[in-house]
């Protein structure tokens, strides 16, 4: 989540360079840097996330008409290194595909595939407070290695004619990756069109978002709130949008953001 490792410094003037996606240097991403600073411990934003999510996956795998549906695919577009989007999707999940561009973080999601690292357990405890997560006959561990399939990606090459997901997440993605709105909203329709007609999805966006490092670089972002967060989702939704701003339970940890928006959501059947 980006903004909240080292953002611009307080009085800094808001970026005005333009950088497009394919110019960041997403190979160079920090996972260690990143997971340190954003995921070393459990925060309360995200918490109050994980339980959006959580409770908006239950919800609809309970309901009758989806009960009967076959294996299920699950998709998080850009993974990074954060495991708790796919946490999130691992009872319902006979696989779960991370899409991510960066070299130096899908060498993480290698590392962490086998036997995650403990700093997941707060965030998987949290997740337990739902039977489906609780009553899970596999330790979770084991059912993350057998599940998940990691994939080096990009999202605009994401091709609905060739492949589709059954539930999906992106956290922190479509507004992290660019200063464009056109790539914003492009990443949000890409991640959308990837899923299968009523498949449920979550998603996260950094608010208000200037631009963010992680370790030594700079990665660009474009400023969204939930205006356009809504209208990028509408268009390919089914059913209410159910959109929250989480603010900064805690405060601001340093400038450059405004708080985080999670968006839960059915994808439409067009
Ligand atoms: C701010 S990080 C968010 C990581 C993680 N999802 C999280 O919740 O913390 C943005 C992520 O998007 C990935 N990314 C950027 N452009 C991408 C693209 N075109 N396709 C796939 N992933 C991309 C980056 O490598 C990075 O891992």
């Amino acid at each position: 989540m980006d903004q909240r490792s080292h953002d611009v410094a307080l009085g800094d003037p808001p970026r005005t360079r333009h950088e497009l996606n394919a110019d960041a240097p997403w190979d160079s991403f920090d996972p260690a840097a990143y997971v340190d600073h954003n995921y070393r411990l459990l925060r309360s934003d995200d918490e109050e996330i994980l339980i959006a999510v959580r409770d908006h996956f239950s919800d609809h795998f309970r309901s009758a008409s989806t009960a009967s549906a076959g294996p299920r695919r699950g998709i998080d577009v850009g993974a990074g290194a954060n495991l708790y989007p796919a946490l999130a999707m691992l009872p319902w999940c006979d696989e779960i595909t991370l899409l991510e561009r960066s070299a130096a973080n899908v060498q993480y999601l290698h590392a962490q595939r086998s036997d995650y690292d403990s700093n997941w357990n707060p965030f998987w405890d949290v997740l337990t407070k739902e039977g489906a997560y609780r009553d899970l006959a596999e330790d979770p561990r084991a059912r993350f290695k057998r599940t998940v399939e990691i994939r080096e990606g990009n999202l605009f090459d994401l091709d609905p004619d060739r492949e589709q997901w059954s539930m999906g997440t992106m956290f922190f993605v479509a507004e992290s990756m660019s200063t464009s709105y056109e790539e914003f909203r492009t990443g949000v329709e890409r991640f959308l069109r990837a899923l299968e007609p009523g498949a449920p999805y979550a998603a996260a966006f950094m608010e208000g978002s200037v631009g963010y490092e992680v370790g030594s670089h700079r990665f660009p972002a474009c400023s969204v709130g939930e205006t356009e967060v809504g209208e990028a989702l509408t268009p390919l939704s089914e059913g209410k949008i159910v959109l929250r701003s989480i603010g900064m339970p805690d405060g601001p940890l340093r400038p450059g953001y405004e708080g985080m928006i999670v968006a839960c959501g059915r994808r439409s059947s067009e």
